[in-house]
């Protein structure tokens, strides 16, 4: 089916090419104004001035965006969004003054949540993540990752990447799979890590690999979760699986997990919040890890987890004029974002990281792509990539996207090139 959208005031993020964008070239958002675009099936078939538009023969095939603009959908590269149960208890106890330390005491925390989905069944565990992911497709997402590690068992693990795996041949968004095994040790191999890293190693991945459950590898690194040394062992085990390693790293702390993470060819790094001179320059790929290899990948920020937590913000702008390819993600999660609000991410990083709206959304569309090894696919407005577009309000322009933030302004969304609402 051919569909022709008319009338469209800015139709942005419109690419012949489309790498990712790194530093500078991050502050370009290509638009035309007062556009056209064609969607042949799920395809993104033409698009230019209305001006240029030749007159179509079925009429019923026409959409007036009516002065609406368009923009690609988002493509939103870190989530955990399957998870049992939402954890308000410990945010009212963060409010009442309680630390990290005293809520992980309560049983709080990753363990959390583990306990609650080692009782949820896979069938609830599917319900309740097709619910988040019917909510953020309505405002704007169109492709995401969701890790699983709130598991910590064979068994558990297993069941959360096969809910995974379970959303990606139901809905039409596009999904990719984490193993996050590595998010934290159970409580019983607190003092036995070795232990735990052989079930990752020897009982889980095997089975991943087997069952095609996961696209890529996890590890939260992090002083109290997994050493630099640890990740790179587990890193190593995934990559002979077949899964590329894409991982947590400085979110508290800088102890080496961005220069493993270069020698283990991770396709994205997320966190950052607590980053050096020297961890800029190695994610700006201007110079080599002591094994002598250089990044050319994603550097991914989740502004929201840094709100929530009350920490300090990425250094977005430091990232960006270093030459980093940034992308935005929501971390969507029960611990640390209970929101998979990608227009909320893009706002946030504006108004607390001072990036431009035209780099939020080019880091929360293309560059959140290619930190999905989706670049080629989806993230740009380009001739031959699948129509995933988000259909704004009436607008006065694209920095108003995150200048009004908390209105929403995602008024219908496409995936596939099938209104979805
Ligand atoms: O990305 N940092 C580690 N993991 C999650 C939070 C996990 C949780 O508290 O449930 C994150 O922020
Ligand atoms: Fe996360």
């Amino acid at each position: 089916m051919t569909q022709i959208i008319t009338n469209i005031k800015y139709l942005a993020g419109v690419r012949e090419n489309f790498s990712p964008l790194r530093g500078e070239e991050l502050r370009n958002l290509p638009i035309i104004e007062d556009a056209f675009l064609i969607v042949e099936g799920d395809q993104i078939a033409d698009y230019g001035k209305m001006s240029d538009l030749k007159p179509t023969k079925n009429p019923k095939d026409l959409y007036d965006a009516g002065g609406a603009s368009i923009l690609p959908a988002y493509c939103d590269s870190h989530t955990h969004l399957v998870f049992a149960r939402s954890r308000e208890d410990e945010f009212v106890d963060k409010i009442k003054g309680l630390n990290y330390a005293e809520i992980a005491a309560r049983g709080g925390g990753i363990l959390n949540s583990a306990k609650k989905l080692g009782e949820t069944s896979e069938d609830e565990l599917f319900n309740l993540a097709w619910k988040r992911l019917e909510e953020v497709s309505k405002l704007g997402t169109g492709a995401i990752e969701i890790k699983s590690g709130y598991g910590l068992t064979l068994e558990s693990e297993l069941k959360m990447l096969r809910v995974i795996k379970k959303l990606k041949s139901k809905s039409k968004l596009e999904i990719k799979s984490t193993f996050l095994g590595a998010h934290t040790y159970p409580v019983q191999f607190r003092d036995n890590h070795r232990e735990y890293i052989r079930i990752i190693k020897e009982e889980m991945l095997p089975v991943i690999a087997e069952e095609n459950l996961a696209d890529f590898i996890d590890v939260f690194c992090e002083n109290g979760f997994f050493s630099p040394d640890e990740m790179e062992e587990i890193c190593k085990a995934g990559l002979e699986n077949g899964l590329l390693p894409k991982l947590h790293v400085n979110q508290l702390n800088s102890i080496g997990g961005i220069e493993r993470g270069i020698d283990v060819n991770a396709i994205s790094m997320d966190h950052l919040e607590t980053v050096t001179d020297r961890d800029v320059e190695l994610l700006s790929g201007k110079i080599a890890t002591a094994a002598g290899k250089k990044w050319n990948g994603i550097s991914t920020l989740l502004p929201t987890a840094a709100f929530f937590l009350r920490m300090a913000f990425q250094p977005a702008r430091q990232l960006i004029n270093a030459g980093c390819a940034v992308a935005l993600a929501s971390d969507y999660n029960p611990g640390s974002s209970p929101s998979g609000n990608m227009n909320f991410v893009i706002a946030l990083s504006c108004i607390q990281m001072k990036m431009f709206p035209e780099e939020a959304i080019n880091a929360a569309t293309l560059n959140g792509a290619w930190a999905m090894k989706l670049g080629n696919e989806l993230g740009s407005i380009t001739r031959g990539k699948k129509s995933n577009l988000i259909i704004t309000r009436a607008i006065p322009s694209i920095s108003y996207l995150p200048y009004s933030f908390g209105t929403n302004l995602v008024d219908r969304v496409m995936i596939d090139g099938a209104w979805i609402s």
